[in-house]
């Protein structure tokens, strides 16, 4: 078919209307662009398809960086054939158009580009510092193909930290096993032992810590198999503190995000002595760890998460904040009666979001201020529309790009109750 593509909806693809007037969601195409495309996927009411040739090609088109990227190759990745200041655009676009669809406000949005290890990034490479690779039955390492079991054998992924070391692991056979899972951060000594984590790592680079961990075929998580992978506990730094963090355990996937992040919490919600903070959907205690030193002893700070490994990272992390407690739950209107009130809350619920009966319960709080971080625009949307149809305002948006080449974007939202 030859479609005229338009703009680009949540999902990466660009909107365009087949001849029998389908809506069609159109891979590898940019927004204006007249391109030949062939459908992937079908149902009655629309088509999926990928731009196979490009007939009339948008300036903001530019090569592919990675050498695996393109229609029917790696799925990883959405955007390696669009300019990242078109990228960061689009990502703002999506973002407003959320949040204007499900609160009615209009707010301007610009997503602000992170800073890795003191330098602007400016190319969208190298930046991912978590990874999962898929093994094909001759223990061959690559990643899926686009909505699509098959596996894409590469020898790199452009995208990739160096310290995840992509392109050794990629060159291993890994026989028997269904993915190979490598997470890294920084390292340095550990918080606990002061033993340096970091020795033995290996091609991970100086000072990193890293954790690989082979998974038989139909697992997505657990033990390493005998014989293959490290399970190293890994070390992170930031904003002064530092981190444990077990393998299994969140923890943010760009290498500038876990500061960025936090430093847009805290900005944002102007954290004062002695003032009681919920950190919810906690992971290891990054943004409470940050804000419970700010609140001081006088201060208390509770990490509401569910899973049971990053809730004692959260316990071992903030061990040194006296009035600090972690709960082990999963977030829920009781558990949040049980532990508020509370002057701030900080949420980071995963891409389902907090739902309505959760972000009831925080307004009902009502804390001073609330900080939510989303990586999903249309559960953040959501949310934030039962806050406004209680009354609050939303006082800034921020968005990140933390997921270059991607469709992906994060945002921190943060928002006052009625009256303030
Ligand atoms: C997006 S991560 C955020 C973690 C942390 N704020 C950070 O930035 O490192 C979401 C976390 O919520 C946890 N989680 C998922 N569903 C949950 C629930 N219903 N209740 C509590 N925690 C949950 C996950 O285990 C994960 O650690």
């Amino acid at each position: 078919m030859r479609l005229r593509a338009g703009a680009i909806a949540a999902g990466g693809a660009c909107v365009a209307r087949a001849p029998d007037g389908r809506v069609t969601f159109v891979r590898h195409a940019l927004p204006g662009e007249l391109v030949r495309a062939s459908v992937t996927g079908e149902s009655r009411r629309f088509l999926r398809a990928d731009a196979v040739e490009v007939l009339e090609p948008s300036p903001d088109r530019v090569p592919a960086p990675c050498a695996f990227a393109g229609p029917g190759r790696c799925g990883g990745c959405d955007f390696q054939h669009m300019a990242l200041p078109a990228q960061r655009a689009a990502k703002a676009g999506l973002l407003r158009a959320q949040l204007q669809h499900h609160t009615g406000l209009d707010v301007p949005v610009t997503v602000e580009v992170p800073m890795v290890h003191g330098r602007i990034d400016d190319d969208g490479l190298g930046w991912r510092t978590r990874m999962q690779f898929a093994v094909d039955t001759s223990g061959r390492a690559g990643l899926r193909r686009h909505r699509s079991h098959e596996v894409e054998p590469i020898d790199d992924c452009r995208i990739a930290a160096p310290p995840v070391a992509a392109r050794e692991l990629l060159a291993t056979r890994w026989p028997g096993a269904g993915a190979v899972v490598v997470a890294c951060a920084d390292g340095g000594p550990d918080p606990g032992t002061g033993d340096d984590a970091g020795a033995g790592a290996g091609a991970a680079g100086a000072g990193a810590t890293r954790s690989v961990v082979a998974l038989p075929h139909g697992r997505t998580s657990g033990a390493p198999q005998p014989g293959i992978g490290s399970t190293a506990t890994l070390t992170a730094h930031v904003l002064g503190r530092r981190f444990r963090i077990s393998p299994g355990s969140f923890w943010q996937v760009h290498q500038g995000a876990p500061q960025v992040l936090a430093e847009a919490v805290v900005t944002g919600l102007q954290p004062m002595a002695g003032e009681n903070v919920l950190d919810l959907y906690a992971g290891v205690g990054l943004f409470a760890a940050v804000i419970g030193v700010m609140v001081g002893p006088s201060g208390t700070v509770t990490a509401v998460e569910s899973s049971r490994g990053a809730a004692a990272d959260a316990r071992y992390n903030l061990r040194g904040l006296a009035r600090s407690t972690v709960l082990r739950s999963s977030v829920a209107p009781g558990v949040l009666r049980r532990v508020g009130p509370a002057d701030l809350v900080v949420l980071d619920p995963p891409r389902a979001g907090a739902g309505r009966a959760v972000t009831a319960a925080i307004a009902a709080l009502r804390p001073r201020r609330v900080a939510y971080v989303a990586c999903d625009p249309a559960t953040l949307g959501r949310d934030l529309g039962v806050l406004v149809e209680l009354g609050w305002q939303i006082r800034s948006l921020r968005a990140f790009d933390l997921f270059p080449m991607t469709e992906h974007v994060e945002a921190v939202a943060i928002c006052e109750p009625p009256g303030s």
